[in-house]
């Protein structure tokens, strides 16, 4: 199924310089880059986008993070682009991420892990909308 998937690499991964890293890792799996931005987002923001965290006791760290240096926001398009950009990025915690995905390769910790991929097609659904409204 031809879908679009919306994922984002977050501020320890852009304080790093790795943003081409990530973006050329996409693209060599066939996932067309087709939106892109590079921004800082504010607490509001960031609070708006991981709305279904709120109330869990890692959510101030979480969009404190989010917003504490650019973050690079992207849709791909591509066959089941949300399993298999889920499936390139690895589990939360880098340490238990599997060998040859994102966050085992460049992950810190599991606030710091990198990127953000939406965990279903209603998902990204709203956080394409979220993010780039213009968006058809
Ligand atoms: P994401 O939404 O960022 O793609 O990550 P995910 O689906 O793999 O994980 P999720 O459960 O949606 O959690 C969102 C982000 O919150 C941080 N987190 N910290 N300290 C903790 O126990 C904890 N749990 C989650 C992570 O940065 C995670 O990516
Ligand atoms: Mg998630």
């Amino acid at each position: 199924m031809l879908e679009s998937t919306f994922g984002m690499i977050k501020p320890d991964a852009t304080q790093r310089n790795l943003i081409g890293k990530v973006l050329a890792r996409y693209e060599s799996e066939g996932l067309t880059i087709t939106h892109l931005v590079r921004k800082h987002l504010t607490l509001k923001e960031a609070e708006g986008f991981y709305e279904e965290h709120r109330g869990r006791g890692f959510f101030p760290e979480l969009v404190a993070f989010m917003s504490s240096a650019p973050v690079v926001m992207m849709v791909m398009r591509g066959e089941n682009a949300v399993s298999r950009v889920r499936e390139l990025m690895g589990a939360t915690d880098p340490l238990e991420a599997k060998e040859g995905t994102i966050r085992k390769e460049i992950g810190l910790n599991k606030g710091e892990n990198s990127v953000h991929g939406s965990d279903s097609p209603a998902s990204a659904a709203r956080e394409i909308k979220y993010f780039f409204p213009e968006y058809k």
